[in-house]
């Protein structure tokens, strides 16, 4: 939204498709925006299914007035990922009310309880054109406005709090009504939300009010409306409430007068960073209202907010200053995201140890964890949860933590963690792993986690991420943004930061001084070997030349290697689109030796540690079946096969051996992938961040 700050149409679009187009690494598959028609209260939609660049396309060769000009105005935009309702124009977003677009809803998340709402609103008389959850808020907006006897004093905010408190799931909204043009009001609860602000003067304030809502308003509408229950919807919010106001922040300029001004509202940094820099992240329940230039941050006072007075929630939200840069997520020289972030691997590992590790000393320090120590060192147990490569990353750090902390350490899959409804204590530490910092999953189990008093620990890429923010301390891993859907150079970020995390832990036993010595030499030499790995690279492009068109592919390892195969299996997979399993060399003959013959595809890992013996025995079992593997195996190693094809790495240390073995892995999907034409930065299907459960 603009205010005083005169905007051509084609400004605007172009601000709404770079935004969308920034945020299509998360993975999305359609896209809509709507902007103010050349009348009032008309709304131009453009939707488009597939890529921003096919919404740019519908606009470019449309016959709209690119050149008509506003001086204030509000658009919104958005890219899907289907939830409710396949990938198509109808379901693209913004939703409207009815046809005359009297509400405008974009949104991210699941409304849960959105059935009900729909019988609700059905039976009244409205129809739907779509199939998303979201379109039954736009027309619950509508319900709930034309039910309103009072709408002289019923206010944009007020509308969208009594639909709120209808709602169930996760959401994060965006909302324009021509009810209130050149208004917006957002509002989140489970789902990421920031609004960037740019003006040319200085801010007054560093920080907004959070205006809480009255008692009394509350009691109005408590007695009126039974939250979860759709037949109570109906009453129409009090035309005249009581709101305890505090004195609330208007973006005014020094000189108190008004000026231009300019907000962008986005689940993610990545959108505005290139028009703004200064941001305010909202939290659940936080509704904000965008009008006149003044940006006012309501509560709603939801399930959540019911035992906590407003003392006890944060009264301000304060505006930051990002520090990523756009050049860090351009493609730079290389074909795709992926290619890059595989290639950066030995500067983001560098990275995540940058300030943390003094190779001359032994010593490493997370900073995030210092205060925490103790009571880490105090665990009866620690509980690892996260999902799919950060998930990995877990099981490929599990032995050395166990072996370093001498802490029981058990590795839960979010969901999995969830549905069974693992009991937690307060003496757990809970260290939940995520790149993204917004996997729904990993954040309700963050949840469960707190409710149960254990202490929660962030292992995050993301700055400022919902996961960042609500832990109770944390390493970001500091692998700079990741935008290839298939995690590369955070899962080695990872592996490197539970390592950090094990020995800084185990510091204070001094008998296992010479094994951290031995890990932390290693890691000095990580980055110098992971080049070495990437020179592989033309290897496994012939490799992967010999695998396509094969149905299956099985990557067979054990012990710090089972999660090698795990990751290199599910990269394939998420990618290639070719069925890959991982296999535990140790569980071969319970069942996958029954797979294995001459037509099978099979790469063995066999890197040298103490259970190299093992690993022979399973080689020589499938040799034995007339499996042909490709044998990966350290540079060194004079006892395989002659005849064997092979993938030849540098030594390390067993425990950080893994993160070499992945590289020529992550390489082989790569090539798996762009051998066949697969769009190797969006794998059909997966979104980057799962910000649904
Ligand atoms: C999605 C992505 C994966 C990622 C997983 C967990 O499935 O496609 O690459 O590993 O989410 O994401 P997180 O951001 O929590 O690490």
């Amino acid at each position: 939204c603009n205010f005083l700050k005169e905007k051509s149409r084609k400004e605007i679009l172009e601000i709404l498709c770079g935004g969308l187009q920034r945020e299509e690494y998360r993975g999305y598959d359609s896209a809509g925006l709507g902007v103010d028609g050349d009348k009032a209260g008309e709304i131009i939609y453009f939707k488009e299914v597939g890529k921003v660049a096919g919404l740019r396309k519908q606009i470019a060769s449309s016959s709209v007035d690119f050149n008509k000009t506003f001086v204030s105005q509000v658009s919104i935009a958005h890219t899907r990922w289907a939830t409710h309702g396949p990938p198509s124009t109808v379901n693209c977003h913004p939703l409207r009310s009815d046809l005359t677009s009297e509400f405008l809803v974009v949104h991210n998340g699941i409304v849960t309880n959105n059935a009900e709402l729909r019988m609700v609103l059905q039976k009244r008389g409205y129809t739907f054109e779509s199939e998303t959850d979201t379109e039954a808020v736009a027309k619950l907006l509508k319900y709930v406005y034309d039910s309103t006897a009072d709408k002289a004093n019923l206010t944009f905010t007020q509308l969208v709090k009594t639909v709120l408190k209808e709602l169930q799931g996760s959401f994060a909204f965006v909302i324009k009504s021509v009810h209130w043009p050149n208004e917006v009001v957002t509002a989140r609860r489970g789902s990421p939300l920031l609004i960037g602000v740019k003006t040319d003067k200085k801010l007054k304030v560093d920080f907004v009010d959070v205006e809480f809502a009255g008692q009394d308003a509350d009691n109005v509408k408590a007695e009126n409306l039974q939250p979860t229950s759709p037949s109570s919807l109906l009453a129409p919010p009090s035309a005249n409430p009581k709101v305890l106001r505090t004195q609330s922040r208007a973006f005014m300029s020094e000189d108190g007068l008004p000026q231009p001004i300019e907000f962008f509202v986005a689940s993610d940094a990545a959108a505005i960073v290139e028009h703004t820099k200064r941001v305010l992240y909202l939290e659940d329940n936080d509704i904000a209202h965008i009008a006149d230039g003044e940006l006012h941050i309501h509560r709603l006072r939801g399930k959540d907010d019911q035992d906590q007075s407003p003392a006890q929630i944060a009264s301000t939200r304060s505006i930051e200053t990002l520090e990523i840069e756009i050049a860090a997520i351009m493609k730079g020289k290389f074909d795709h995201f992926m290619q890059k972030e595989i290639y950066e691997q030995p500067e983001s590992v560098v990275n995540t140890m940058r300030g943390r590790v003094n190779f001359d000393t032994n010593q490493i320090t997370l900073g995030g964890l210092r205060a925490y120590l103790p009571i880490i060192r105090r665990a009866r147990r620690m509980v690892f949860i996260a999902c799919g490569t950060s998930y990995h990353s877990c099981i490929a750090t599990r032995a050395i933590f166990e072996e370093l902390t001498e802490i029981p350490i058990s590795v839960e899959l979010a969901s999995d963690f969830l549905d069974r409804k693992t009991p937690i204590f307060r003496d757990d530490v809970c260290v939940l792993l995520s790149q993204s910092g917004e996997t729904a999953d990993t954040i309700l189990a963050l949840r469960y986690c707190l409710e149960r008093g254990a202490l929660c620990v962030g292992v995050v890429n993301t700055v400022g991420s919902t996961l960042s923010r609500e832990t109770h301390c944390g390493v970001h891993i500091n692998a700079g943004p990741e935008i290839g859907v298939a995690s590369t150079k955070a899962y080695t970020s990872q592996y490197t930061a539970l390592l950090m995390m094990a020995i800084q832990l185990s510091e204070d036993r001094i008998s296992l001084t010479a094994r951290r010595n031995q890990i932390i030499a290693g890691l000095h030499e990580m980055p110098s070997q992971i080049k070495k790995v990437l020179e592989l690279d033309s290897l496994i492009q012939q490799l992967a030349k010999t695998i396509t068109g094969n149905k299956s592919l099985l990557l067979m390892g054990r012990g710090f290697q089972n999660a090698t195969c795990l990751e290199g299996a599910l990269k394939i997979k998420e990618i290639s689109y070719m069925h890959s399993e991982g296999i535990l060399a140790g569980e071969l003959k319970h069942g996958p030796l029954a797979l294995i013959d001459e037509n099978m595809p099979v790469i063995i890992i066999m890197t040298q540690d103490s259970l190299y013996p093992k690993v022979q025995s399973a080689l020589a079992q499938i040799t034995a079946r007339k499996a042909q593997p490709i044998i990966l195996c350290n540079e060194d190693d004079e006892g395989i096969p002659n005849n064997a094809k092979t993938i030849r790495v540098p030594k390390s240390v067993d425990c950080l051996q893994g993160m070499l073995n992945i590289i020529p892995l992550q390489l082989l999907s790569y090539h798996l992938a762009v051998g066949q034409g697969y769009d190797v930065d969006f794998p059909r299907n997966l979104a980057k961040s799962v910000t649904t459960e």
